[in-house]
């Protein structure tokens, strides 16, 4: 029902069912037979299935076009279908797309990656971030000897069990204990086998030192995704010096921050070199990628087979279609670097100031947080420091927002992280920037904000 309250979101959200006919007589289909139609966390006002994308834009069934921010949650940097990665993937449809056995393109995408993120000596590929983070925990696990692994309170690796294990927010910040995600995980892996550090905390020095002994890893991401705070290289170089003392792992979780915080990734950017690294999105171009990144000595453990080894199966791991595709994205991500990442970054800063001198302006309970092409809308007063200060939040305004937004135009992931590209140009910022503000101008005007 809509509410009377709301009456920019009512009339935004009528506007975009007459639009969407289309969309609204697919819903009871896919009711029919799938179990979830897209990740959890991308709830749209309204139905919408998608058609096509084309550099910044995705259209809909009924034909609408969407200025899309959330460019495949983050893998898209160079937008939909770039013609390079097209003409890449071309090709390797003329020449088949599963071999088992490798081609040239997957020497090629781990040569550069190699060339271009420090730690990686060496390179193994999966499908997604979720397996290169299950593999780098299993590959610090054998080479150390130890069970168990770190992870930072608001961070994100993925869905395997290891990855669902978090920070409970419910318990002391300094000390945190662990807590599972959903069901189905083990109360062994949540207690056994993870830590929960805080983030962008010292107290997470000495929790580190204390379990040294039990620690195989510690994992963190270069910049979290949901709280994306660009000011994290002091705090990351003592946390590389605390690992060498304590003779713990350290893990850089670059499935977003790879060559989106620079061509490399956040370990370029921030001058840390971890000891492992897993990455996904980019280095796919667009398909379904991830890859273990690091150093030879634990890398070496995938070839050595038996107890003392690592098993790494996987059907398509390194399958020539995504390689290409990869190795045509970092092709074209280098051979623009100097000018693109610097482009982007300033791109993205003029859009967040904007929005937030006006949510200053007007005295608006709404953080936009940013680290460059990484943005995050809280609809709570900042500043935000980490995860657990995100909430409560305001989830009307939060709501009617992303309605508002859609009404005008641009696709933003609802209660999630967007992403800007090198296909969003001046005109298109502009845009979703005037778009937002007028949105967040309804919100008030309807009592939300
Ligand atoms: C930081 C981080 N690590 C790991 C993952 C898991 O990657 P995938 O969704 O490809 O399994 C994600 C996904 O968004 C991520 O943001």
């Amino acid at each position: 029902m809509m509410s009377d309250a709301t009456p920019r979101k009512a009339a935004a959200l009528e506007r975009l069912r007459a639009r969407t006919p289309g969309s609204a007589a697919m819903r009871p289909r896919a009711e029919r037979r799938l179990a979830l139609e897209a990740v959890p966390t991308f709830a749209m006002p309204v139905p919408l299935y998608i058609e096509s994308g084309d550099g910044a834009y995705m259209t809909d069934v009924d034909g609408n076009a969407y200025l899309d921010l959330a460019m495949g949650f983050g893998s898209l940097i160079l937008g939909h279908r770039p013609p390079e990665v097209v003409a890449a993937m071309r090709e390797q449809l003329d020449k088949g797309w599963h071999t088992i056995l490798p081609g040239l393109a997957q020497i090629e995408l781990a040569e550069l990656l190699a060339e271009a993120v420090p730690c990686a000596e060496k390179v193994a590929f999966q499908n997604s971030g979720t397996e290169a983070t299950m593999f780098a925990m299993r590959l610090a696990r054998a080479f150390t000897g130890k069970d168990r692994v770190a992870v930072f309170g608001g961070g994100y690796h993925g869905t395997h069990d290891y990855a669902l294990v978090q920070e409970d927010p419910t318990t002391p910040e300094a000390a945190p204990a662990t807590k599972t995600v959903g069901g189905g995980i083990p109360g062994a892996v949540r207690d056994q086998t993870m830590l929960a550090l805080p983030y962008r905390n010292a107290a997470a020095f000495d929790l580190i030192r204390k379990h040294r002994d039990e620690l195989a890893l510690v994992v963190i991401q270069p910049v979290q995704n949901t709280v994306p705070h660009l000011d994290n290289g002091a705090y990351l170089r003592e946390l590389r010096a605390v690992c060498d003392e304590a003779g713990v792992l350290l893990m850089f979780d670059e499935v977003v921050t790879g060559f989106r915080l620079a061509y490399g990734g956040g370990q370029v950017y921030y001058g840390v070199t971890p000891d492992l690294a897993a990455f996904g999105k980019i280095i796919g171009g667009g398909t379904a990628v991830g890859a273990v990144c690091g150093r030879a000595d634990i890398l070496g453990l995938f070839a050595k087979g038996g107890t003392a080894g690592v098993f790494a199966g996987g059907t398509f791991n390194g399958n020539p279609l995504t390689m290409s595709a990869g190795a045509a994205t970092l092709r074209a991500l280098k051979a623009r670097k100097d000018t693109l990442y610097p482009a982007l970054a300033a791109k993205a800063a003029r859009m967040a100031e904007a929005v937030i001198a006006h949510c200053e302006k007007h005295e608006m309970d709404v953080t936009l947080m940013h680290a460059a092409s990484i943005q995050c809308f809280h609809f709570r007063k900042g500043p935000i420091h980490s995860f657990r200060e995100t909430y409560p939040a305001n989830r009307a305004a939060e709501e009617a927002f992303y309605a508002l937004v859609l009404d005008r135009g641009i696709l933003l992931p609802s209660f999630h992280v967007y992403f800007l590209s090198a296909a969003h140009d001046d005109a298109m910022i502009d845009r979703a920037t005037g778009a937002f503000i007028e949105a967040l101008d309804d919100c008030r005007a309807d009592g939300l904000l």
